[in-house]
């Protein structure tokens, strides 16, 4: 065999989360999990994959995802599955098939997992991903987005990222509204369509919003003397937008207002907005979501709105510096040379763990010095150490790693002295 063969990497766009930088991700996940169940979003978990035709119909043929980017493939029991590349679509998938709906209005769920799609990596994008995410279902009540997007504000901002949101309303799928709207925009594009880049001309007949998120220069010049949504809305959802904006305003969220933002997914109507960052370079989403009042439908359910968002945690990681906290758990490092050392050094060690402490020791027989240079890298507030001196007297050494400071402690009050 040679070496190509036996060395393995992770695939293409994948990485391993290791490390220390494993200590400040988790604590992402677990504090939005913590931040959203203070709203009222309890946890939901979906499973990895679905069924191909719920993001064919929730997400949409015609968006980028379906279309090109999904892990699609045929299980032995010929049934085409995808990986998830979202979890809107799964989550509104559950909610209908048990009967969620039924209950009591919103259904208010949170998630966090891995999502794939099979995107060009580069930084911030990745071809396996983690969201965190809420989805509210059951109420069209402006205050209801409002509620959803100072949550995500709130959350981002808590994590240290530092986000600019940008907001808009893209109507609802009728002719007296987006209908209408995009007849414009169709004919506005084809007398254009020379000066637009190739790759999206197209789009222009096909999904014509989706010009607006191409990133060529010649196509991006034309959008800015297109016409946009926010002057095309019905009443209906003008007014809805108008007090989305009013609530917003009330709770001190700051936004930007932003006509040409559509969003990348088929399902969304009425408000949508954005969550970016700097310092990702042109990933500067950190995440998304808007109303999708009629994904329910398109899966086949009683008509349902809802409203959501997902955060890319990758990016949030890249976006944000963890405090020191997150990666040191040690309270002590229990330092034990010679058999009966260690033999007590792990029964102290267990005591304090049990205790609700953070302990570990070596178990590798190295030696004192080597003992205190482990204790010292792991950043563990105090070492206990135990040599010979200290079984005879049951006692341990004590010391405060910060100060080098010394003291004497019976073994059975080390768990009451170094208690934070
Ligand atoms: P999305 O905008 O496609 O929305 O994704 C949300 C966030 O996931 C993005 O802003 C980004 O931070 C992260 N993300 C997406 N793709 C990648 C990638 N390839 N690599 C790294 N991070 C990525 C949704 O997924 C909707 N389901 C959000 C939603 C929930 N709308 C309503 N409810």
């Amino acid at each position: 065999m040679s070496e190509e063969e036996r060395s393995f990497r992770a695939p293409k766009g994948t990485y391993d989360l290791l490390p220390p930088a494993s200590f400040g991700w988790q604590r992402i996940m677990r504090t939005a999990m913590d931040v959203f169940a203070l709203s009222g979003y309890a946890p939901v978990e979906t499973p990895i994959f679905e069924h191909t035709e719920v993001f064919e119909r929730g997400v949409g043929e015609a968006s980028e995802v379906v279309g090109k980017q999904m892990y699609t493939f045929i299980d032995r029991g010929d049934r085409s599955l995808t990986l998830r590349p979202e979890g809107t679509a799964p989550v509104v998938r559950a909610v209908l098939e048990n009967n969620l709906h039924r209950g009591a209005l919103p259904v208010k769920l949170a998630y966090a997992g891995p999502m794939f799609r099979q995107e060009r990596p580069q930084k911030g994008r990745y071809r396996q991903f983690w969201q965190v995410g809420v989805e509210a279902l059951g109420i069209d009540a402006p205050a209801l987005d409002a509620e959803i997007i100072e949550l995500g504000t709130r959350f981002l901002t808590g994590m240290g990222v530092e986000v600019e949101l940008l907001l808009n309303s893209i109507g609802h799928f009728d002719p007296s509204c987006r209908g209408a709207y995009l007849e414009e925009l169709k004919s506005f594009l084809r007398s254009r369509s020379d000066d637009l880049a190739e790759d999206d001309r197209e789009r222009v007949d096909k999904n014509p919003l989706r010009t607006f998120d191409s990133k060529e220069r010649a196509t991006v010049a034309v959008m800015k003397d297109a016409p946009v949504i926010t002057d095309h809305l019905c009443s209906g959802c003008a007014a809805h937008f108008d007090q989305v904006r009013g609530l917003l305003d009330d709770l001190e969220v700051t936004y930007k207002l932003e006509p040409r933002l559509v969003r990348g997914l088929d399902y969304y109507t009425r408000t949508a907005f954005e969550f970016v960052a700097g310092g990702l370079g042109s990933q500067n989403a950190v995440g998304g979501g808007g109303r999708y009042d009629g994904l329910a439908q398109s899966l086949g359910g009683d008509p349902l709105p809802g409203i959501g968002f997902a955060l890319g945690v990758d990016r949030i990681a890249i976006s944000r510096e963890p405090s020191a906290d997150e990666f040191d758990h040690l309270d002590v490092y229990v330092v034990a040379v010679g058999d009966d050392a260690v033999r007590a050094g792990l029964k102290l060690a267990t005591t304090l763990r049990r205790a609700g402490l953070g302990a570990d020791l070596d178990l590798a027989g190295r030696s004192m010095k080597g003992q205190m240079k482990q204790a010292s890298s792991s950043n563990a507030r105090w070492a206990a150490i135990i040599g010979e001196r200290e079984l005879a007297s049951g006692n341990v050494t004590l010391k405060d790693m910060a100060s080098s400071q010394q003291q004497e402690v019976p073994i059975d009050r080390v768990a009451e002295v170094v208690r934070p």
